[in-house]
C-alpha cells in the first residue's frame, strides 16, 4: 500500500525491460551472481533459535526453515531478514529453481556467501539421488539473486526483547520483514507530541534505546533500495505505553 507508486513504476519498468529483452520477462528480479554455498551439517528440518539476527524462538520456524547464514551479506545486520534465491549450477543435480532462503545468521565457510539449513541446501537438489551427492560434497557452486520475501498471513511483527527493562530501557527484534528492502532506520515517536527518537541498531535485527520515548508509541520504518529508493513506513497499530518484554505486537502493515 504504502509502496503504491514505486510498485507502479516498477511494473513500468518491468514492461520497459520484457520489450528490450522478451526472455526474461517473466521476472523483475536481478542477475544471478555466481558464489559458493555450504551447510550446517548439525541442522535438522528447522532454522535456528541462536542466529545473529536476533530471531529468537522465531528464527526456527521462519519460512519453513529454509534459512541462511550470510557472510558479506550480512552487512552488519542490515541484510538481516533479505530473501535470496539460491541454486546451485551442476546441471546434473541441481534444479532449475533452487531455493528461496532469508539470512537469519552470519557465518562464512571456505569462501562461501551462504551456509544454509540442511532443509534449505537439499532443496537445491533435482531428486533424492542428487540430494545425498549435494550433501556429500559439502560446499557446492551457486548463483543467487535477491528476491522479495513474502509472508501473505503475516504482517510486520514486533516482539519486545527480554532484556528490556521498562521503562528504562527497550529492545525489540522485527519479524517478517517483507520486500526486497532493507531496514536501514528505525523511529519510535510518542502518539501524544510526534517527538521522534532514532533507535540503535544493537545487532541484527535487533533496535534498541536507552531512554524510549513514553506514553504510546508509534513506530517508523526507513525501507530503502538497492536503487537508492527511500520510504518511511508507519504501521497504523501503536505500541501500548505499558509495553513489556516478551510482547508481540502485530503492526498491521505489510510491504512489497
Ligand atoms: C494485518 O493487519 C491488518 C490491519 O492493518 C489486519 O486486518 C490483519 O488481520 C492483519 N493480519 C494478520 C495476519 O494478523
Amino acid at each position: 500500500m504504502a509502496f503504491s507508486s514505486h510498485h507502479i513504476l516498477f511494473i513500468v519498468s518491468a514492461l520497459i525491460f520484457s520489450v528490450i529483452n522478451p526472455a526474461d520477462c517473466a521476472t523483475s528480479d536481478g542477475p544471478f551472481i555466481h558464489s559458493r554455498a555450504a551447510y550446517y551439517p548439525n541442522s535438522d528440518d528447522k532454522g535456528s533459535e541462536t542466529g545473529r539476527c536476533g530471531y529468537g524462538s522465531f528464527g526456527a520456524t521462519i519460512n519453513n526453515g529454509y534459512v541462511a547464514a550470510a557472510s558479506d551479506l550480512y552487512r552488519d545486520g542490515v541484510g538481516c531478514g533479505a530473501c535470496y534465491q539460491v541454486r546451485c549450477t551442476n546441471s546434473k543435480d541441481c534444479s532449475d529453481e533452487g531455493v528461496n532462503v532469508v539470512i537469519t545468521d552470519q557465518g562464512s565457510s571456505d569462501r562461501t556467501d551462504f551456509i544454509m539449513s540442511k532443509k534449505a541446501f537439499r532443496k537445491m537438489a533435482q531428486s533424492t539421488n542428487a540430494e545425498t551427492s549435494l550433501l556429500s560434497q559439502g560446499i557446492v557452486d551457486i548463483e543467487y539473486r535477491r528476491v522479495s520475501c513474502n509472508y501473505p498471513k503475516n504482517n510486520i511483527t514486533i516482539k519486545i526483547d527480554e532484556s528490556s527493562d521498562y521503562p528504562y530501557y527497550l529492545a525489540f527484534v522485527i519479524w517478517y520483514q517483507q520486500g526486497q528492502n532493507d531496514i536501514t532506520a528505525v523511529q519510535l515517536c510518542e502518539t501524544k507530541n510526534f517527538v521522534c527518537k532514532l533507535l540503535d541498531r544493537s545487532y541484527g535485527s535487533v533496535f534498541t534505546t536507552n531512554s524510549p520515548p513514553s506514553g504510546s508509541l508509534s513506530l517508523r520504518m526507513l525501507f530503502s533500495g538497492e536503487d537508492g529508493d527511500e520510504k518511511w513506513v508507519v504501521p497504523v497499530n501503536i505500541i501500548p505505553e505499558n509495553w513489556k518484554k516478551g510482547d508481540i505486537y502485530d503492526t498491521g502493515v505489510q510491504v512489497e
